[in-house]
């Protein structure tokens, strides 16, 4: 299983497939532990992740650790990754056509780490994976969509001149965290959106 995701790391790092490639300093595979219950995912890499290779590392990262930690969870526990897994120029929102090429990579993480839920952070995650909008209403809702369960909250960067923001975000990490306990109890959680196709 590790080496698997090793091998979606690999290619991601040489990863030729679409434009952010030719401007990017580093591609940001995910990271984390490949055993997790959960999957955190972001837009894109920002400036800071784009110099280190890794997601969240900037200010919205610390944002992301901190409410973590409020809910008594370290982040090597979890697995971090991106929609778009280079750094758009001026970090302007990755367009569908980017977003649909690097759509794979996801998919794989998805495929071998098999989360128990799918934490969506902010809009543009939202919008991708479950042609949602306005997060803002519906943060803190589990919805279920081919079988698999996500799980919405606001992005942390949207926290970061939003005090408000901050303590929404940790309320919910608490929740997530509940629910986590709760499907490893398997206990019945409830489903507040059911996608049908
Ligand atoms: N914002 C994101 O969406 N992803 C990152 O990795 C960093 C900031
Ligand atoms: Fe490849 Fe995704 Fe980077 Fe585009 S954003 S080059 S598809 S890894």
């Amino acid at each position: 299983m590790e080496k698997k995701l090793q091998k979606i790391k690999q290619q991601v790092t040489e990863c030729t497939k679409c434009e952010l490639s030719k401007t990017r300093n580093n591609a940001v595979p995910g990271k984390g532990n490949y055993k997790a219950d959960v999957i955190f995912v972001g837009e894109a890499p920002g400036k800071n992740e784009d110099m280190k290779g890794e997601p969240f590392m900037g200010i919205a990262g610390n944002k992301l650790s901190i409410a973590l930690e409020s809910a008594g969870i370290a982040r090597d526990e979890v697995y971090i990754t991106n929609i778009v897994k280079c750094r758009p120029p001026k970090n302007r929102v990755p367009t569908t056509t980017e977003r649909g090429t690097c759509q794979n990579y996801l998919e794989k993480e998805i495929e071998i780490i098999k989360p128990k839920i799918i934490c969506v952070l902010g809009n543009t995650v939202f919008n991708s994976l479950l042609n949602g909008k306005e997060i803002i209403k519906f943060r803190g809702k589990v919805v279920r969509k081919n079988n698999q369960l996500y799980f919405l909250t606001v992005h942390p960067a949207a926290t970061i001149y939003n005090q408000k923001l901050i303590s929404v975000l940790k309320k919910d990490m608490k929740k997530l965290f509940k629910l986590i306990k709760e499907l490893k109890d398997e206990k019945k959680i409830k489903i507040d959106i059911e996608y049908t196709s």
